[in-house]
């Protein structure tokens, strides 16, 4: 019988500072911890601070829960891109110092790519058209010819921080998606807004200047604001999911990012997959968000297929695109 790889993962790209372990396919732990303000976005050396602060005590709870050792693993896998340099250089020090103690193989994972890959393991989708919908990024991916390939993307900033920057705006905080969720509930209200789709790509920034100038004017309540802002974002990222599906001729759609957990997106993109015949799938939300678990499944599917990086060759790579990635396995 084929040994079950037990491979251990560490996220830490943006807000979120992970660590799981995973044996085989069977998550054994999967404990994170979230950098949260009350006031204002995310500034990144704050987030590394926390990172650096709660690391420690992170892997010794991932360990605790799995009742394993850190001689016990087969690798270490790391998010190493794209991320928050301050943010992934702890991260990729944690992992090389633990790699160089415990003289066990370091691998370097794409966040992007993980995202997806613990939702293919999760929901057992085969071929699925990704609608990736995070903080700082938002693109619809499928695999196409050896990679993952972004068939659309912002062309600003990502759906998250479109609402984040809203919610703080409006004094909500951050993160501000599941707060403005909250009051959208409170509003059927539409208020016409931008709508800015451009062929397979779209752009958020004038809609989010357009929502602040609303709000400004005070003839607007709050809630229809956030009720529109989500009905008017959703429906751009669904028209092109759904375009990109027809494109590949795939069946299948899966969600992935922190803004999936929003239950009015997975509805509208429920909708739109029954209308054509397609499945939609959505993997648990505590996988939608940043988490560790998806980096140390997608190290493990690299590290079968023989991939393998060392401690004195492995570099963060803030900017690295999901289609840089060679998908060896
Ligand atoms: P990236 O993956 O691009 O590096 P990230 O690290 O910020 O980005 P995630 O943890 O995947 O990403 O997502 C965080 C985002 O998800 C935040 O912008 C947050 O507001 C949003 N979010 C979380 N829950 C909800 C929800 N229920 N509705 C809408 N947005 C949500
Ligand atoms: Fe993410």
């Amino acid at each position: 019988m084929k040994k079950e790889l037990l491979t251990l993962g560490i996220e830490c790209t943006a807000h979120t500072f992970g660590v799981a372990l995973i044996k085989g396919k069977n998550p054994l732990a999967n404990i994170r911890d979230s950098y949260t303000t009350t006031k204002g976005g995310i500034i990144p050396l704050e987030a590394a601070k926390h990172h650096k602060e709660v690391k420690e005590k992170i892997l010794e709870q991932a360990l605790k829960k799995s009742r394993i050792t850190l001689e016990d693993i087969d690798s270490i896998s790391v998010s190493n891109a794209p991320g928050l340099s301050p943010c992934l250089l702890i991260g990729m020090k944690f992992a090389k110092k633990i790699s160089l103690k415990y003289k066990k193989p370091l691998i370097g994972v794409n966040h992007c790519v993980a995202h997806l890959e613990i939702g293919k393991l999760l929901t057992k989708t085969k071929d699925p058209v990704l609608l990736y919908t995070s903080g700082a990024n938002t693109q619809i991916i499928a695999f196409e010819g050896g990679k993952y390939r972004i068939f659309g993307e912002t062309l600003d900033q990502g759906v998250g921080n479109f609402l984040d920057s809203f919610a703080r705006y409006i004094g909500l905080g951050f993160p501000g998606g599941p707060k403005i969720y909250e009051l959208s509930l409170k509003s059927k209200n539409y208020i016409e807004l931008p709508y800015n789709v451009k062929g397979m790509d779209f752009s958020l920034t004038g809609i989010l200047t357009n929502l602040k100038q609303k709000y400004d004017s005070e003839k607007y309540l709050t809630e229809d604001l956030c009720y529109s802002a989500q009905e008017t974002v959703f429906a751009m990222l669904v028209e092109v999911a759904e375009r990109a599906m027809a494109h590949t001729g795939k069946k299948e759609l899966l969600i992935g990012g922190g803004v999936g957990c929003n239950i009015r997106l997975q509805e509208m993109c429920k909708i739109m997959c029954e209308e054509r015949e397609a499945k939609f799938f959505s993997p648990p939300n505590e996988v939608l968000v940043d988490n560790a678990l998806m980096i140390a499944w997608t190290g493990s599917l690299m590290y079968s297929a023989g991939v393998r990086n060392t401690p004195e060759e492995l570099d963060i790579n803030p900017s690295q695109r999901t289609d840089e990635v060679e998908v060896k396995w």
